[in-house]
């Protein structure tokens, strides 16, 4: 059975535990008493691990995780508010890459930031599929072609209102605009009943980019891969996605070809003040 475990030595009877936890199922009922569980506490508990991490003390474990297991926060990593903004604004959406392959050990490192990501119910559904090969890249590039083609065939004004034409003429001229000729490519699945796969895997690939960015890496969204791969079985089957599993989302990644030397502007935020 799943319940804390309260190191009654360590703990300071602050309650901080009790007051983070999101499903509210860690009781103290005065300043006297020690953390405890609602009885309803294995079946709510998220196992979001706030309760271990949030504790000054390092008196509280769950049975699946002790506070030891948790990498701790270290202060001098702390980014200043000027390195965020210029770290966040900074990102691109990288579209030429080298022609060098990333070291497995690195994709899998994006991956494990990626799953830090917040997810609804700390569901965490995300699986992915990484496409380590260049010409395996390229082969499933020239299957969302041949999806378009198909569009373009049999409803040219949904093609010409999504665009694909000119993709298309841009492939036909040997200009590759469905995986921009990045060596790698990653896409993020979910079960398609969860009902939050898109945002939880949204989020996720939002993190996977931002990570390869800080690491020297290049990444953009392939909108038009992700799209395909969900409206085109043989490009589903192709890429392995299991049948209830839906993709919702897959980004290009490789080290980038040029450099960046400013921020372009963007919308002001549209804001109603309430
Ligand atoms: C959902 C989504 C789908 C996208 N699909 C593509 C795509 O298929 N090909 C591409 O080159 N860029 C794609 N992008 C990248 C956008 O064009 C890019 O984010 C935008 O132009 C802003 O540039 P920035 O990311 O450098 O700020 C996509 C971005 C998002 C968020």
């Amino acid at each position: 059975m799943s319940s804390i475990n309260v190191d009654q030595e360590k703990c300071n009877q602050d309650g901080i535990c009790a007051a983070e936890c999101p499903a509210r199922i860690i009781r103290m009922d005065s300043k006297e008493d020690y953390p405890s569980p609602t009885s309803d506490f294995e079946d709510v508990c998220l196992k979001c691990g706030h309760c271990v991490t949030v504790c000054p003390a390092g008196a509280l474990s769950l049975d699946w995780l002790a506070a030891e297991d948790c990498k701790p926060i270290n202060p001098e990593l702390a980014v200043t508010p000027e390195q965020a903004e210029q770290f966040l604004c900074g990102r691109r959406s990288i579209r030429t890459f080298k022609e060098k392959t990333v070291p497995q050990n690195t994709l899998e490192k994006l991956l494990e930031v990626a799953c830090s990501a917040p997810s609804a119910k700390n569901q965490q559904p995300w699986h992915w599929i990484v496409v380590q090969e260049p010409a395996e890249v390229g082969r499933l590039a020239a299957m969302v072609i041949d999806w378009m083609r198909g569009i373009i065939r049999d409803d040219r004004e949904t093609a010409e209102s999504m665009g694909l034409i000119r993709v298309v003429a841009s492939w036909d001229e040997g200009y590759e605009r469905i995986c921009r000729g990045a060596p790698h490519l990653i896409v993020a699945h979910a079960d398609k009943e969860w009902g939050f796969g898109a945002e939880d895997c949204t989020l996720a690939l939002s993190l996977l980019d931002l990570y390869a960015t800080s690491i020297g890496l290049g990444a953009c969204w392939g909108g038009y891969f992700y799209r395909a791969v969900n409206a085109y079985p043989p490009l589903f089957e192709a890429l392995g996605v299991p049948s209830d599993h839906r993709a919702f989302g897959a980004i290009m990644v490789g080290y980038p070809k040029y450099k960046y030397k400013a921020i372009p502007v963007r919308n002001r935020p549209r804001v109603t003040w309430k």
